[in-house]
């Protein structure tokens, strides 16, 4: 169970739609930290066993834009009440509680806040504002327009109108930071401050000379999403791209006694990354396109084979073409699936179901059935794994298809049966075990002592190209076969 669940659930003993609701804040609550320019401390009440009343710490954001307090991590650290006297305050008074004078407690001034997080009528917890005041100058533009801004998130949190509710952004990493880019809006879209980052992102799309004052209608073709957002309340994440350039934004309405006062604009500037995925977009579609003709020139081979073979009056060469067609076809198999998925690994299983499917096929006397059985999950293997064992296995399963159940005519009663082919995923290695419940080896034969030309495939591509082993363990009844192989 991941940390935060543990401490909020099992720990704290909060309702699961108020954990939901704090994930939704711990989620949102880096641009609180980065525009207040402090740390975040998240803490609820929490009584210990000895009936002690403490503040546990269940979350800590550090801020991108300035140094942090707190080079320890504090999350699940219970706090007694005594230490924290404005998280208490911030509770029991339901209100923002600011500090007069700054904290030498830690060594360096700290000015402190303390609010109170609303969800459904209640206070479910404090967040506290910790910043270092030691650093401050007179502050700029910047920095004023960022602490009104972090000041009026704040406010949101104890209103219980931040976090946002409702769906987060699909790209979460993606999502622009305040440190990208960032503007401020009046309630009608007006830009009232624009960040030299946020000023860079817009020029590259080839708009204005001077953004502050000016409607985002006048610089931003996607605008109405934006407006909409503001009108709404709800906060928006698009992209807008224009002369090949693409920029990201998200708009996070400002909401004051339920209204709409205003916005914040995070803008970051993605055309390289939106290039560099369409690049490998791009490589992707040749590979799988390379795997395709591979694909098909390896079933031209096999049908040039088929054809020779049915020329051919010597039954041994007919059987000989006829078994090197099965071998290529079971590599084609491989670059049929290596075709089909984006991501250079195999998704074994539908291999060994294709080559089951093509023994099963080429099964020819009805009088000795032949049943498969596949158990167990190969997973997804790398393509050069892949295809030699597609090969072993094809050798090892045709094996037991063309000698464990002799035809009626050598045995003298028809009987068929069950070939097994069992795989086992280990961390490091995967086990495949090829069984069948025939007549089994010659006695006293071993694996290499019998090896034609089939086995000895089997061996050199297990030892040499997988580095794996290849035994046939004693077994009562029948032939097993099986293989190990590390997996990279
Ligand atoms: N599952 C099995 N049951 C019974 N005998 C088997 C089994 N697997 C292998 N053998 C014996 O081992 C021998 C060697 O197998 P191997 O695959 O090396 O050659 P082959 O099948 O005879 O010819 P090919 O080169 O076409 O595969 C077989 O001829 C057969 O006698
Ligand atoms: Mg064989």
């Amino acid at each position: 169970m991941p940390v935060l669940e543990e401490l909020l659930l099992e720990r704290a003993g909060l309702p699961a739609d108020t954990v939901d609701h704090l994930r939704l804040l711990l989620d949102d609550w880096q641009i609180l930290a980065d525009l207040s320019f402090a740390d975040l401390l998240l803490f609820v009440g929490h009584t210990l066993p000895d009936a002690k009343a403490t503040y546990l710490c269940v979350g800590q954001m550090r801020p991108y834009t300035a140094q942090t307090i707190y080079s320890e991590d504090l999350v699940g650290q219970a706090f007694p009440v005594t230490d924290r006297p404005m998280v208490g305050r911030a509770m029991a008074e339901q209100r923002v509680i600011r500090d007069a004078d700054p904290d030498w407690s830690t060594g360096v001034p700290v000015r402190e806040e303390a609010i109170p997080v609303h969800f459904r009528g209640e206070v479910v917890a404090v967040v506290t504002r910790e910043a270092n005041v030691a650093t401050a100058r007179s502050p700029s533009q910047l920095e004023l327009t960022y602490l009104q801004s972090a000041g009026e998130l704040a406010q949101m949190l104890a209103d219980g109108t931040f976090p946002y509710g409702g769906g987060q952004p699909e790209e979460r990493e993606l999502s622009p930071r305040v440190g990208d880019g960032i503007m401020r809006v009046d309630a009608e879209g007006t830009v009232t401050f624009a960040s030299p980052n946020a000023i860079s992102a817009y020029r590259r799309l080839g708009s204005l000379e001077q953004y502050v004052g000016q409607h985002l209608s006048m610089f931003d073709l996607g605008h109405a999403e934006l407006t909409a957002a503001l009108r709404s309340g709800e906060p928006v994440v698009t992209e807008v791209e224009r002369q090949g350039a693409v920029v990201m934004r998200r708009l996070l309405p400002l909401i004051g006694h339920d209204d709409v006062i205003g916005g914040l604009l995070l803008v970051r500037e993605i055309t390289e990354l939106r290039r560099h995925e369409r690049a490998l977009r791009l490589k992707d579609a040749t590979i799988r396109e390379i795997h395709h003709r591979v694909k098909n020139n390896l079933q031209t081979v096999a049908s040039l084979l088929r054809l020779q073979g049915r020329r051919l009056q010597s039954a041994e060469a007919r059987d000989a073409l006829a078994e090197s067609v099965r071998r290529i076809s079971s590599i084609a198999l491989v670059h049929e699936t290596l075709s089909q998925e984006s991501r250079q690994r195999v998704d074994f299983l539908k291999v060994a179901r294709r080559i089951v499917e093509m023994l099963g096929d080429g099964l020819t006397d009805p009088d000795v059935p032949v049943r498969f059985e596949i158990d167990g999950e190969p997973g997804d293997l790398p393509a050069d794994v892949a295809t030699p064992l597609a090969l072993v296995i094809t050798e090892l399963l045709q094996n037991c298809v063309e000698h464990a159940f002799p035809g009626a005519a050598e045995a003298g009663a028809a009987r068929g049966g069950t070939v097994g082919l069992r795989f086992a995923c280990e961390p490091e290695t995967l086990s495949v075990t090829v069984s069948d419940d025939g007549v089994g080896l010659p006695p006293g034969a071993t694996l290499d002592s019998v090896a034609n030309l089939g086995l000895q495939i089997a061996r050199t591509l297990v030892e040499s190209e997988l580095g794996g082993t290849l035994t046939a363990p004693p077994v009562p009844a029948g032939t097993t076969v099986q293989l190990v192989v590390p997996l990279p």
